[in-house]
């Protein structure tokens, strides 16, 4: 009872079929979206790429009626017909193509379809571990069908701007050297050289440096990188940067052509005017100011450090925490006096969770400061801490005092929260600022050695230089390091590298490196950069965190067409997968002689 498709040709995508085109015969193909059989009339919303329209089925065409009652939900049509204008009743505002309707005169059915796992219908969403095995489906809900088409909008206008503006995209290699870059690599092994190991590229760094070095001066790549890491919300172990490297250009150069492609970019797919340039805060001042180093700066609730006017407090987790060199800060929730006791142990939990011991509030309420820690505090704390922070009657104050470390990370989460909460701000707003002047390395305490903060490539500030003398000064070295951030969210980050070998080792000596493990790991690259390597540098914007804020996505598994789950898991097509001894054996790998669970013998 199937048709085949035969000379049929599609006419029209359904979206593209006007009120200008009623009267004239189309051809439309695509899914069955949803039937409505009003036993006389039958209805068909059809479905395709570019949308929906509306077929209808009269019963005066007996034939044709009669095999679209026999139409399900996913079967694949083609329908001719001449295009009608709904009577004014009948407009479904809602419908793009909500004016008309499509009287069929003839019907093939190219397919059927098994009842669908789960449904296409946005109104009753799937378990998402459901709709990420049957992923195919799941993309054809419209509104993933409309972000990974968005995404494609967006790629094309970054290739368009970059072309334009004689950006050569160049293609580099997917197995290359594991080479130490922050996060662990997946390694391939080889079946040439039995016992070794391709690394897959957590980001084609080198390699873009190398193309400096060879002279191609404005490089891109809509590049994939691979990292074995924790994943969150907007991570996923495979993604996706716009990789970028100019040479002869210093910070500013890179800022000025960023901000120019987002503009276009957000013109062009969005119909944004984004404000440039955008608006810059050092490192060191993000962190006072919002104790992150990506802050949403959408809303204010900022932070206070109020450890000079508490210097002399009798509250004991505040003495406690100035005295071994950590700092007691505060935010001022708006509005919030009215907080029960449960909300402020939720909060509470908040900071526990991130290391914190607890937190400490007060509430301005009764034309005054009451309630909470209040007790412990002198009239001149409480004038000073109020006019140090606007607080006003009716807000809620919260104190972290720990080591700066601690006091940052929740209060930055607990502004963020409230952020949240209390929708402290616009969610159509693209809020972007450019963090800059990072530190190069950060001590690491457990470990007890320095690392680099960003990578290890990183020219560090001409004044500071002199730093590298003492490891004491190593923390006061900053590098020309620089992370783009739109609404709390890191998009992109890049740096202006090191381009003389005598610096370049001098970072590597910081870092701990030995002259052996450097020949090893880095050998290749660094006998590079002995042959007339220019000035140069770049950045990388995560394409896929880019889509999510032009699209207004919560989870990066929308904007990918097949992504992974939080276990680092394909459900659709069960990987990672056992593999047969023999294609082990051909790459000199035994199975490891541990008890394996049945079911993976
Ligand atoms: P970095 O490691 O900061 O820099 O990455 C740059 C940008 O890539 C995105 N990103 C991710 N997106 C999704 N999932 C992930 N797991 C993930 N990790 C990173 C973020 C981030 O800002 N080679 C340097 C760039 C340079 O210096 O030019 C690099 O890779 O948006
Ligand atoms: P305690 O003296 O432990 O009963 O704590 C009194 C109040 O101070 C409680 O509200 C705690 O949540 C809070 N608190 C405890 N430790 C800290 C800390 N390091 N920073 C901020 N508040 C704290």
């Amino acid at each position: 009872m199937l048709d085949f498709i035969g000379n049929k040709k599609r006419t029209h995508l359904a979206e593209n079929i006007k009120t200008s085109d009623v009267g004239q015969e189309v051809t439309v193909m695509g899914w069955v979206h949803r039937r409505r059989d009003l036993g006389g009339l039958i209805f068909i919303d059809l479905r395709d790429v570019s949308g929906f329209v509306q077929i209808v089925f009269n019963p005066e065409n007996e034939s044709v009626h009669a095999k679209a009652g026999k139409l399900r939900n996913e079967y694949v049509i083609a329908v001719t017909g001449k295009v009608l204008a709904r009577d004014e009743r009948n407009i479904n505002a809602d419908m793009t193509t909500g004016a008309i309707e499509i009287q069929a005169s003839e019907l093939l059915l190219l397919n059927d379809s098994a009842p669908l796992p789960v449904q296409i219908n946005e109104k009753i969403l799937a378990d998402e571990n459901l709709r990420l095995k049957y992923r195919y489906l799941d993309l054809r809900r419209e509104k993933l069908r409309k972000i990974i088409l968005m995404r494609h909008e967006i790629v094309f206008a970054i290739r368009e701007f970059l072309t334009s503006n004689h950006f050569a995209e160049i293609e580099t290699p997917m197995l290359m050297k594991s080479t130490p870059e922050g996060a662990r690599d997946f390694l391939v092994p080889s079946r040439v050289h039995n016992g070794k190991f391709f690394a897959l590229p957590q980001s084609p760094q080198i390699y873009k440096q190398l193309l400096m070095i060879s002279g191609f001066d404005r490089y891109f790549q809509v590049a994939r990188c691979f990292r074995d890491e924790d994943l969150r919300a907007d991570r996923q172990p495979e993604f996706t940067q716009l990789d970028m490297e100019m040479s002869f250009v210093d910070q500013e150069d890179i800022f000025k052509i960023m901000e120019d492609l987002f503009k276009y970019v957000f013109k062009k797919t969005v119909d944004r005017d984004l404000e440039i340039p955008f608006p810059r805060l050092s490192y060191r001042d993000s962190m006072d100011r919002f104790g992150i180093d990506k802050p949403d700066t959408r809303f204010g609730m900022e932070l206070n450090d109020i450890s000079d006017i508490v210097a002399k407090s009798e509250f004991k987790v505040f003495s406690g925490a100035l005295s071994t060199g950590g700092s007691v800060r505060c935010v001022v929730a708006p509005g919030c006096a009215s907080y029960s006791r449960k909300n402020i142990d939720s909060l509470t939990d908040i900071s526990k969770h991130l290391g914190g011991k607890g937190l400490a509030f007060v509430k301005m309420q009764d034309g005054g400061m009451n309630a909470g820690i209040s007790k412990f505090m002198s009239e001149e704390e409480k004038t000073a801490i109020i006019s140090r922070t606007g607080a006003q009657e009716g807000d809620l104050i919260l104190f972290a005092a720990d080591s700066n470390k601690i006091v940052f990370k929740v209060l930055a989460e607990i502004r963020n929260h409230f952020g949240r909460e209390l929708k402290l701000y616009d969610k159509d707003e693209f809020n972007f600022v450019w963090i800059t002047d990072f530190p190069l390395f950060d001590y690491n305490e457990d470990a007890g050695r320095w690392e680099a903060a960003h990578h290890m490539f990183t020219l560090p500030k001409e004044e500071h230089l002199k730093y590298f003398d003492n490891e004491a000064d190593y923390g006061k070295i900053e590098g020309q390091l620089y992370d783009m951030v739109c609404n709390g969210m890191e998009l992109s980050s890049g740096s202006i590298r090191c381009h003389r070998l005598d610096i370049q080792r001098k970072i590597f000596e910081v870092l701990g490196f030995s002259e052996e493990e450097l020949e090893d790991k880095f050998g290749f690259f660094l006998n590079a950069l002995k042959f007339g390597t220019p000035p140069h540098g770049g950045i990388a914007p995560g394409i896929d965190r880019l889509v999510m804020i032009l699209t207004g996505a919560e989870s990066i598994r929308d904007v990918i067409a097949f992504p992974k789950t939080l276990q680092a898991a394909d459900l659709m097509s069960e990987s990672p997968a056992l593999v047969s001894s023999e294609q082990l054996s051909e790459l000199g790998i035994t199975k490891s002689t541990k008890k394996q669970k049945p079911e993976e013998e």
